[in-house]
């Protein structure tokens, strides 16, 4: 079915669109949307926002590929693991899944999480005023991942700008390609020392890992690591961000996690559906098949709404409100099925020690009612881009 009241952003605009909207109409008027494609996969596209439907595609890799993730990325990010199907998929995943064990996450937790946090805290605590997106959440998760590849932290703006340049490859290809570059000559060395040299960092853990006599090649190593960064730092950051937005306008709620910190958990499965970084993934169906009643085509592009999909009135009731008591359901913030978010262990650790040391170092943490109210926008990227803040300066 085609929406006429549908309409992709254009690509220069989707830093700014607020489509939560256009989804909820379309979910009851028309769930499968036929539309002209956007910049990233033109030709007719299907897109769902329903949660049933988000989850059948998601969960039935046999006809809906995700090679079409590799299509726009692989000339940048080399081998993808996103963009893998099947057995190539599963082996390549079990090696780099290794590195990404509970114990490794309990050891981050204790040997980086809390020491990064506690240097950006150290230097906001006293200030009494600043802009959390600017001092705090941007800078964060991207040093938990440099610490965590065993990149020197103060290298992540480095890292940042390449993973930047890695991700608007298909728009400036030149700038793409010479990121993709830099950023393996950087690790290249790393990569040798820690061949003969383990350190017990991800860098070694990878270099190292075997399933069956086989071990990561080169292209898988350097395609992963250049992942990383866009997959683990750009989406939590903005989801902790998220997460202070919504306790910032709600205080009556921020106290009662101040006083009680096992609200934290609901509270991050709650802001992870309300409104989750990563609204939108890609499929291609590869065989004649249909979605919700509606028949789509082999090789047709189809775009998973689960920013939609975790907004179903059918799953969630008043889904547009955030309330941290609700029934815990399972969400697709982090989607589902084989390429289910390998860091979603961590992003949930990142973002419990984040709220934890935020209430314990800043008292009297409100808005700034002299500054412009953020607002959280985007169309496949969520967060807000401003948290101007006070609180009682302290050391
Ligand atoms: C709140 C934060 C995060 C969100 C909302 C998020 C969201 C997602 C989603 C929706 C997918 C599925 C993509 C698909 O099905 O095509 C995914 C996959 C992935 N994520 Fe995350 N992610 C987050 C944090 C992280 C972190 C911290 C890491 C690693 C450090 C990470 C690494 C990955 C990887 C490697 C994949 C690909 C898995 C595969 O293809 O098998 N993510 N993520």
């Amino acid at each position: 079915m085609a929406d006429p009241g549908f309409e992709v952003p254009p690509y220069d605009n989707w830093g700014d669109a607020q489509p939560y909207a256009m989804w909820a109409r379309a979910r009851a008027t028309c769930p499968v949307i036929e539309t002209e494609g956007n910049d990233w996969a033109p030709g007719p596209t299907f897109s769902t926002t329903t949660f049933a439907d988000a989850d059948r595609v998601l969960r039935d890799p046999a006809t809906f590929s995700s090679a079409i993730n590799a299509e726009a990325m692989a000339p940048f990010m080399g081998e993808l693991l996103l963009g893998l199907d099947g057995e190539e998929h599963r082996r390549y995943r079990s090696l780099v899944a290794q590195a990404f064990k509970k114990s490794s996450i309990e050891r981050w937790r204790r040997e980086l999480v809390d020491t990064v946090l506690t240097r950006l805290l150290d230097d906001i605590a006293p200030l009494g005023r600043t802009d959390l997106v600017a001092s705090l959440t941007t800078k964060y998760p991207v040093q938990v991942i440099c610490g965590i590849v065993g990149v020197p932290l103060d290298d992540h703006e480095r890292f940042n700008e390449w993973a930047e340049k890695i991700n608007y490859g298909p728009l400036d290809p030149h700038a793409g390609m010479a990121a993709s570059a830099a950023m393996v000559e950087y690790l290249e060395p790393l990569v040798a020392a820690r061949r003969t040299e383990p350190t017990g960092d991800l860098l070694s853990e990878l270099v190292h890992a075997e399933i069956d006599g086989e071990q990561l090649s080169d292209a898988r190593l350097h395609g992963f690591l250049r992942l990383l960064l866009p997959a683990g730092a750009e989406t939590t950051y903005r989801v902790f961000g998220t997460c202070l937005f919504a306790l910032l306008h709600r205080p009556e709620v921020m106290t009662r996690v101040r006083e009680d910190r096992s609200l934290i958990a609901p509270l991050i499965e709650e802001t992870l559906r309300w409104e989750t970084s990563v609204t939108m993934v890609s499929r291609r169906a590869v065989l004649d098949t249909e979605i919700g009643g509606c028949p789509v085509p082999a090789g047709s592009p189809v775009t998973v709404y689960n920013g939609a999909a975790d907004r179903d009135t059918e799953r969630w009731q008043d889904p547009d409100d955030w309330n941290i008591d609700r029934d815990p359901q399972a969400h697709l913030a982090f989607g589902t099925g084989p390429h289910q978010c390998l860091g979603m262990h961590l992003a949930r650790v990142e973002l419990d020690a984040g709220i934890n040391a935020v209430l314990d170092r800043l008292v009297d943490l409100r808005l700034d009612a002299a500054a412009p109210a953020p607002v959280i926008a985007g169309y496949a990227f969520r967060g807000p881009t401003t948290l101007p803040v006070v609180f009682s300066p302290s050391r």
